[in-house]
């Protein structure tokens, strides 16, 4: 049985915020749930996530989470102390038993490390290491001898020589269940912070003839730690670099990796461009071909190949065909479903509306609660009149209608196949197709008429 315990009871003081740590955010995802995706990775038979500062909040944003276990641990008296508390969830069957610790704001570690932690413990203890130029504040890993791992030294209990040791414990290991139990019952808080320290189970372990193994991370964002905006601002800038590095490898043209933002899953086909600024925000799928230009936003939306998507545009919640054209500032809402060969253009608007291929609106114009076939030009300044405050209603226009400029269509209302509207319509009846309807005052000229000339003072 693997069990993942994650600490996550501290309080955060540095981050100077009213909200708990681990629900602060790196790409958009609270810590915690950065840690969970790691847990799960490893399909882990129990995840128990030990809360204490900000309880409450912490179980109520996972409260859907049904495979997650709270331990409470109020108030907090170290590592050791935290993972006491989540003892009694822990699953065992007696087949190779193990219990990994994570920590809720060390959010990057990477499930190939946690696998690698786990194959190199063996039938004993392992803790993830690794080697700092600047060891200063972290438990120091003493070995014997012979190389062999023998305890950790916390920096405030180390003298002189052990301050000098540049390998550090990260805080994650991977325990025997029972053995780990055992040691637990036994820690003190005999020490310089009168904490009861998770590492004093590894002289616990070595004194019972255990082998102590160690393992490293592969990057060196995965173990660090967030303690204030500025790590946790520093952190996401490494991440997003990584999640730049990925896109590049496989075949994504960035203009700028380091002018790339990802808050979500970003899917790419291939020869993808993406110049700077860009952000995308939950599930996004570009696919082959697809161009996006500066300064974009992108949020759960799928593009179709060859779409070009121009300046500070915005999309969201909406699906867009083959061959578009969108923007430069064409603006997508939820439910815009646009089909192959569409030219969205500049101040366009649409929401929960069907643009049918090859379509074309390409200047300034709201598009609201609309179905609009195939072929159809909306001309500048058409909007779709779909709300008298209190209900919302369809504009229909089918295949082949022409919308002239400065159109009003005050839903419900359905223009015919092939139908041309006069530009300046105010359309509150179904028009005919094949037809030209146009509601406009007739134009005058008066003749001989003069213009006012300024009165004398
Ligand atoms: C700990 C390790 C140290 C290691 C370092 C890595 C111990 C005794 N020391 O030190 O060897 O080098 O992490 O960063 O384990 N937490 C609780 N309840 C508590 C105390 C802590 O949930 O009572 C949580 C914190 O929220 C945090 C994590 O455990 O997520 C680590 O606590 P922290 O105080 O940062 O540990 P360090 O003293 O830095
Ligand atoms: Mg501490």
């Amino acid at each position: 049985m693997l069990n993942i315990v994650i600490l996550a009871a501290g309080l955060g003081k540095r981050m100077q915020s009213n909200l708990p740590k681990v629900l602060h955010t790196i790409a958009g995802r609270s810590m915690l749930s950065h840690v969970l995706d790691g847990a799960r990775d490893l399909d882990a038979d129990s995840i128990v996530v030990v809360v204490g500062h900000g309880a409450e909040e912490v179980q109520s944003a996972y409260a859907a989470d049904t495979d997650l276990q709270f331990a409470l641990q109020r108030p907090q008296l170290g590592t050791g102390h935290a993972v006491q508390q989540a003892v009694g969830l822990l699953k065992e069957d007696g087949e190779d038993d193990v219990t990994i610790v994570l920590y809720g704001d060390v959010p990057l570690v990477q499930v190939t490390t946690l696998q690698a932690l786990l194959a190199a413990r063996g039938e004993g203890l392992a803790v993830l290491t690794e080697i700092l130029q600047d060891p200063a504040g972290y438990g120091r890993i003493v070995r014997n001898d012979k190389g062999e791992v023998c305890a950790i030294v916390e920096h405030k209990d180390a003298n002189e020589t052990q301050r000098s040791i540049t390998e550090v414990n990260t805080g994650i290991i991977a325990a025997p269940t029972a053995p780990l139990k055992r040691w637990l019952s036994q820690l003190t808080n005999n020490n310089a912070q009168g904490e009861y320290y998770l590492t004093d189970v590894i002289g616990m372990a070595v004194a019972d003839g255990l082998p102590v193994a160690v393992a490293h991370p592969q990057a060196a964002f995965e173990t660090l730690g967030v303690n204030s905006r500025m790590q946790q601002a520093q952190l996401e800038r490494m991440w997003q670099s990584e999640l730049a590095r990925r896109q590049l490898e496989s075949g994504v043209t960035l203009a700028d990796p380091a002018r790339f933002d990802v808050r979500g899953q970003l899917v790419c086909g291939r020869d993808v461009f993406i110049d700077v600024g860009c952000v995308f925000v939950g599930n996004v799928e570009l696919a082959d071909g697809v161009h996006v230009g500066p300064h974009c936003v992108l949020r759960n939306v799928v593009i179709g190949p060859g779409t070009q998507i121009e300046a500070y545009s915005h999309l969201d919640q909406a699906q867009v065909g083959a061959h578009a054209h969108i923007g430069p500032y064409a603006r997508l809402r939820p439910g815009a479903q646009l089909a192959d060969h569409t030219h969205v253009g500049n101040f366009v608007e649409i929401k929960n509306t069907q643009l049918g291929e090859g379509s074309k609106a390409n200047h300034l114009a709201y598009l609201g609660d609309a179905d609009i076939g195939a072929r159809v030009n909306i001309g500048a300044g058409t909007i779709t009149c779909n709300y008298d405050g209190v209900n919302k209603f369809r504009t229909v226009i089918e295949d082949d209608a022409f919308i002239g400029s400065d159109t009003q269509l005050v839903a419900p209302v359905r223009v015919g196949r092939g139908a041309t509207i006069g530009a300046g319509t105010t359309l509150t009846r179904d028009a005919p197709a094949e037809q030209l309807t146009v509601s406009r005052a007739r134009q005058t000229a008066i003749a001989g008429w003069v213009r006012p000339v300024k009165k004398p003072r």
